[in-house]
């Protein structure tokens, strides 16, 4: 099969990540006999350094072209502190998933026997924790109407939602509760908020229509309770853009694996994949930091965008050879600390002879 991917690597540890995540691509090409094809674009503060803006024209260009992109992380501590800078990387990313039509991000949150030791939580509230976080990407208070008003003194932002862009990504949930333990949590803010009263009533709306599927609805702030409690009891969560971003990183962390979980994001155009954590800064160009959550988001790649289930599972059993060797980074090692490069290396030689 001809794979065309776009890659773009980003900010902080994004180059190195990405790189081993290529190694494991190209192997798992050679592998399968597969043509793979790829190209560079530039993207967030790496982009506005050089072209001066956070996702230019040419890099949209060469996502519209692929059949995926694979991504690593922007952002840079230049801009964080400085509110009055007019060009941010993060705007990179959100032109991006609006122009893509990335309306879904999808998580999974999965736990790793060998860390769960480093989960916040016990160990007895945390073990077998599976579930997959649906966050609608492209709406909400992220892309709604802001400003300032009163000489800047008053400043807004609003949370839209259409119908459309609701019962989508409602569905969306279904979908995957339909393929998992059929059970679909629907977090809003419906005691407070006029959006989520939309979202609760479409939701009301759509959930006859899956009569197999157990339906939840839960406001947010419980959800963000239940979390941590009862991790054991979601399956798949669907949330909208604000909530599910809050809710997913809390979601991540509980697993004591941050650096080992990938996403998707899915929509109207070429779907992108990418680790869900930050570009690391402090961690750049010192081949320490852990490539895995990026390798797997290639396998999610693999799976979602080319429906190439078997090459997805190869690269997740490498990955996970990996580790039960404990053949890991520094973030995770339990003895002796491998590099990036190397972990990239050894899961590229460990798909190989596979
Ligand atoms: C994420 C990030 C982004 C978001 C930032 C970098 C704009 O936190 O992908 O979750 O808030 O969506
Ligand atoms: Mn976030």
């Amino acid at each position: 099969m001809k794979l065309k991917l776009a890659v773009l690597p980003g900010d902080g540890i994004g180059p190195e990540i990405v790189e081993q995540a290529m190694k494991a691509v190209k192997a798992i090409s050679e592998k399968f006999n597969h043509e793979l094809e790829y190209e560079y674009g530039l993207t967030g503060a790496t982009a506005i350094d050089e072209v001066g803006e956070p996702y230019p024209e040419k890099t949209h260009e060469l996502c519209m072209q692929s059949d995926a992109v694979l991504f690593g992380a922007i952002g840079d501590p230049k801009f964080d502190n400085n509110p009055k800078a007019t060009v941010r990387p993060e705007q990179g990313l959100l032109l991006m998933r609006k122009k893509l039509g990335l309306y879904a991000n999808i998580r999974p949150v999965e736990t790793f026997e060998s860390l769960l030791h480093k989960s916040p939580l016990r160990r007895e509230l945390v073990e077998g924790a599976d579930f997959v976080a649906i966050r609608e990407l492209t709406g909400g208070i992220y892309f709604g109407e802001k400003g300032r008003k009163d000489d800047g003194n008053t400043a807004f932002d609003t949370c839209t939602y259409t119908r459309e862009e609701v019962e989508r990504i409602i569905k969306l949930g279904y979908e995957f509760a339909m393929k998992r333990n059929k059970k679909l949590t629907i977090v809003d803010k419906a005691n407070v908020l006029e959006s989520s009263r939309l979202w609760r009533e479409i939701g009301q709306e759509i959930a006859p229509g899956y009569p197999e599927v157990t339906t939840e609805f839960m406001f947010v702030d419980n959800a963000a309770m239940q979390i941590i409690q009862w991790p054991k009891n979601f399956d798949v969560m669907v949330t909208e853009n604000m909530f599910g971003d809050i809710l997913t990183d809390e979601a991540s962390v509980i697993t004591g694996s941050l650096g080992l979980l990938p996403s998707a994001s899915i929509g109207i155009h070429t779907s992108v994949f990418e680790p869900i954590h930050g570009s690391y800064p402090q961690a750049a160009g010192k081949d320490i930091a852990n490539p895995i959550a990026t390798i797997l988001s290639a396998a999610m790649m693999f799976e979602y965008a080319f429906d190439l289930k078997e090459e997805g599972k190869l690269i997740r059993d490498a990955v996970a050879a990996s580790m039960a060797a404990n053949f890991v980074t520094e973030d995770i090692a339990e003895g002796k600390a491998y590099k990036t490069s190397e972990v990239g290396d050894l899961i590229a030689k460990w798909i190989a002879e596979n």
